[in-house]
């Protein structure tokens, strides 16, 4: 099939070359002609394990291309896949601007009938809009198609190549042959739907993890109170098959480009149509309030910080990505800052994102861990880094003007710091 993805961030540029990957012909579109010359020179904009390798393949194989010139990439095309961003708003609705640009140009360009498939992340209603956008600028027949999209950063080819499921929401029963055939061989799991349930699906089903996480990170609040161990009861919960242990992993909370974003949508979507998501609330509320338990653990283990030095390890939201949207570590450097600490930075691969976005004369940027952590009176785990798990920790603790180390993932075991003299504080478990 003929297909043209437009916008080439996480999910436009990861799905275009996982179709043209199962031998559909794809055309990636970005309006922002620097990143299409980049791309052209097999270079991603985004960073992604394994993405360079497969657009140069794609490209040597020619099912692959990249343009800036939306209208000439549509009418070569029987497929329009809209993969724009849908940042917030002030008021935490998604802003579609990017969406209804796309869909006035789609309409301009087309000579034909067309199927727009949308990936963006759009709210209940969305996909209707789009329709009449079109209807307005084209006279020509199309279908619409609702196709969210459920990859994470740093495993979005394996998420996109091996999907548990696979969401498609359309009104008009003809076209799920066409969309079976599109998405074969990635899973037989394909779920079949209406556009405004395919649309709340993914909202929900963010929701749902984003409360998980809350839900573990307060449970940990509390075995810290009663002497539990919470790393102990997400494995005892999860053995639970109608739980499920993947996102019960207690830390500072969650961030990124997505959880944040489309939590605060849902709770406006739901309050347009005067429902208050109360439950929704209370797992942002509990999500903000969580990275600054790093603050208090450390006031606990050092008193004041005006003059101390404190080493932080990962700026980005997770590991495996250099990105640092909405990560809980801005919030914990500015408070550091704030408070007269002097902070010293490390990130395999996320520094420069950060310092893009937040510099300060406090501030200290290190090639290494060990670099951020000698001479410091704390060292602060935020992103659970592989290599972190390897850190020699006599060696750490000896380095260290105090050996307070914060384990904000709970990447370290009771063995490992056992003997080594370090003052370790971690999330949810006995000291
Ligand atoms: C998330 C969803 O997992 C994807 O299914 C979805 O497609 C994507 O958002 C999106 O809407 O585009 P992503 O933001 O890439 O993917 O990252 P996750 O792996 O879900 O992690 C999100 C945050 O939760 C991270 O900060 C991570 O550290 C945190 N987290 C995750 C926890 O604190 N505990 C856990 O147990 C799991």
């Amino acid at each position: 099939m003929k297909l043209t993805v437009i916008g080439t961030g996480y999910v436009g540029l990861v799905s275009g070359v996982c179709f043209a990957l199962s031998g559909h012909h794809v055309i990636c579109v970005d309006k922002d002609e620097e990143k299409i010359k980049k791309l052209k020179q097999m270079e991603s904009p985004i960073y992604e394990p394994g993405i360079e390798e497969l657009i140069e393949l794609n490209l040597r194989e020619e099912r692959l291309s990249f343009s800036a010139d939306l209208q000439d990439s549509v009418r070569h095309s029987d497929i329009i896949i809209l993969a724009v961003g849908t940042p917030s708003l002030p008021n935490g609705e998604a802003d579609l601007t990017y969406i209804e640009g796309a869909a006035a140009e789609i309409a301009k360009a087309m000579e034909g009938h067309k199927i727009i498939m949308t990936k963006s992340t759009v709210p209940v209603g969305t996909n209707e809009k789009i329709s009449k956008i079109l209807a307005k600028f084209t006279h020509h027949s199309f279908d619409i198609v609702s196709a969210p999209e459920f990859l994470r950063e740093g495993s979005a080819i394996r998420d996109t190549l091996h999907p548990d499921r696979i969401v498609i929401g359309l009104d008009n029963p003809e076209l799920e042959p066409t969309m079976r055939e599109l998405h074969k061989g990635f899973t037989e799991n394909v779920f079949v739907t209406d556009i405004r349930s395919a649309e709340m699906i993914k909202y929900a089903s963010n929701a749902f993890l984003a409360t998980k996480i809350s839900f573990i990170n307060e449970i940990a609040n509390i075995c810290e109170k009663v002497g539990a161990d919470v790393t102990e009861v997400a494995q005892g919960m999860g053995m639970d098959q109608r739980i499920g242990s993947s996102f019960l992993q207690a830390g500072i909370g969650y961030g990124g480009s997505c959880f944040p974003k489309d939590t605060n949508a849902l709770i406006q979507i739901a309050g347009n149509v005067d429902y208050e998501f109360k439950l929704l609330k209370s797992v942002v509320e509990v999500n903000k309030g969580q990275r600054f338990m790093i603050i208090s653990k450390l006031h606990e283990s050092l008193g004041s910080l005006r003059g101390s030095t404190i080493g932080i390890w990962g700026l980005a939201f997770k590991p495996n990505t250099d990105d640092v949207r909405e990560a809980p570590a801005r919030e914990i450097v500015e408070a550091l800052v704030a408070e007269g600490a002097t902070v010293k930075l490390y990130d395999p691969i996320a520094a420069t994102n950060f310092r893009q976005q937040y510099d300060h004369p406090q501030l200290r940027w290190c090639n290494l861990p060990e670099e951020a952590a000698e001479g410091s009176d704390a060292v602060c785990l935020l992103t659970d880094w592989s290599l972190l798990k390897d850190i020699d920790l006599h060696q750490l603790a000896k380095s260290m003007r105090n050996g307070v180390l914060i384990d904000g993932r709970n990447v370290y075991s009771k063995e490992q710091i056992e003997g080594t003299g370090l003052v370790y504080h971690s999330v949810g478990r006995p000291q």
